[in-house]
């Protein structure tokens, strides 16, 4: 009988003090090291990373996502390492990602503007907002590059200054052949 659990915690990088090429390349190496042992282990997930803050979820059968726990707790790269869910899973949300790097990216920003957190820092997600995240990141595949709900885009303050947009130029050239089917049907032209 499967046993499939997802784990999810939050961290703090202890390599901040590092520049920022030092610490894409730790986060790097981290996540080589995590498909490489993940793929022989049956563990999947995704790790995101910003702001100095891990948020990592793990997916498997309970001995190996336990085992795996065990030794990130002991990993000096992170401290301040807390649980924010262990549960029992009938179905993995990660399935085809040994271990996915996701970026912070405006969609999530948004997710966390609207819980009122300033800054990415997963010690502070309630259980609805880790259930969303996940499930956000899970449909991430699919997210257009854009966001779903694209903001009216009003004039910007230079193209209002200049007095043009894109928009004018349309409806310029709609007007123009308005007139001339106009003239025509007067017999005009
Ligand atoms: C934030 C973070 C996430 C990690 N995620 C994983 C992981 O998903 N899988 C894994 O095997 N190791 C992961 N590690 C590394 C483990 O802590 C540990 O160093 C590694 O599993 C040891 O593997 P080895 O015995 O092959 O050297 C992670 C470390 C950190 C700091």
């Amino acid at each position: 009988m499967s046993d499939l659990i997802r784990l999810v915690y939050a961290s703090k990088a202890t390599f901040c003090d590092r520049h920022v090429g030092a610490r894409h390349q730790v986060v790097d190496e981290i996540i080589r090291q995590a498909q490489a042992n993940n793929r022989s282990d049956g563990v999947t997930g995704v790790l995101c990373f910003d702001n100095g803050c891990f948020f990592q979820a793990l997916e498997g059968e309970r001995d190996a996502v336990e085992a795996l726990y065990d030794r990130i707790l002991e990993d000096p790269r992170h401290e301040n390492v807390w649980l924010l869910w262990k549960r029992p899973v009938t179905q993995r949300l990660f399935d085809r990602w040994s271990m996915k790097y996701i970026n912070v990216d405006a969609y999530i920003h948004r997710l966390l503007e609207r819980e009122r957190l300033e800054n990415f820092d997963p010690h502070q997600f309630s259980d609805p907002l880790v259930e969303e995240l996940l499930l956000s990141i899970q449909a991430s595949e699919a997210r257009p590059e854009t966001p779903l709900q694209a903001p009216v885009r009003w004039l910007t303050r230079q193209e209002a200054q200049r007095g043009w947009h894109p928009s004018f130029f349309v409806a310029g050239l709609a007007g123009m052949l308005a007139v001339v089917i106009g003239l025509s049907l007067a017999g005009l032209l």
